[in-house]
């Protein structure tokens, strides 16, 4: 009898090895290696143009890579296509919001998690009365879902009218519906109204605690020292540093290329 396995906290999920992309003449991921342990929540920081959302879309599949290797919950899955990355539960949201605006809150969650389980036009047609079981089942996962991330009252409403701070919620939603091991999220925050950005952050810790492993892009270093436990420093295309927020700020490389100014903000509230 196989044995119960518990979640591996503190192993690798993820690990990037000397990974490197061109476009044109410009590197913009140029040697980069980091790890991921399984259960953490790990912040991706540095400079605009460090090559963070480039690192996001080769580790997603939706860019190959010229050189470098990405291991994947032990698979290798270097160049491996983005749908078949994203069917082993590795799920990226992207840096600019992108819900179907015309159609519903509700709508938005059914139709990804439709997509994954690889819902077709044949069973459609074919198998309508599967169909309609299978999309019960869904659309009472979705609103559970959008219960839990405080949208049950805008599950009518077009997403497209949406605030965006509640985009980005309908984001996280939309990612969970498609039940991931690893999330990475590109700059969660962004355009999100100051006041909604803690509910944001606390939102993504919980996905944390209850088993999902989260990489976030992000730029709010107040919020990345809140709740995450992991930093990687990328600048110029590579990883500079990583470790916890306190030891990075004494890391006068890290300083330099990128804390500089911001150290002298008054961080946290
Ligand atoms: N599709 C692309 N075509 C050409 N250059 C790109 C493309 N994507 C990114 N770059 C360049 O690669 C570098 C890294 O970009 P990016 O990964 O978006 O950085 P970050 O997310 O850290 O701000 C930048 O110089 C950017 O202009
Ligand atoms: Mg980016």
């Amino acid at each position: 009898m196989p044995e119960a396995t518990p979640v591996d906290r503190g192993t690798p999920i993820l690990q990037l090895d000397q990974v490197v992309r061109s476009f044109g003449g410009v590197r913009a991921v140029d040697g980069c290696s980091f790890s991921i342990d399984r259960g953490s929540l790990t912040a991706l920081i540095g400079p605009n143009g460090a090559g963070k959302s480039t690192v996001v879309n080769l580790v997603a599949g939706a860019l190959k890579p010229d050189a470098g290797s990405i291991v994947y919950g032990g698979v290798d899955i270097t160049g491996v296509v983005s749908h078949r990355i994203a069917g082993r539960g590795l799920i990226r949201t992207f840096q600019l919001s992108r819900e179907f605006a015309r159609m519903t809150v509700l709508e938005n969650l059914v139709v990804v998690a439709r997509g994954q389980s690889g819902e077709s036009l044949f069973n459609a047609l074919l198998r309508p009365r599967l169909c309609r079981r299978e999309d019960r089942v869904l659309v009472e996962r979705a609103i559970d879902v959008l219960d839990r991330f405080g949208l049950a009252a805008q599950r009518d409403m077009y997403a497209g009218d949406l605030s965006g701070g509640q985009k980005r919620l309908v984001e996280l939603a939309r990612a969970v519906m498609s039940e991931p091991e690893l999330l990475i999220l590109d700059e969660p925050m962004a355009g999100v109204n100051p006041a909604l950005i803690d509910l944001l952050g606390g939102h993504i810790e919980s996905l944390c605690r209850n088993g999902i492993t989260v990489v976030m892009v992000e730029h709010n270093l107040e919020i990345v020292e809140r709740i995450c436990d992991h930093v990687v420093v990328m600048a110029l295309g590579r990883t500079l540093a990583t470790g916890v927020m306190s030891d990075l700020r004494s890391n006068s490389e890290v300083v330099r290329a990128y804390l500089g100014e911001r150290l002298d903000e008054p961080t946290v509230r």
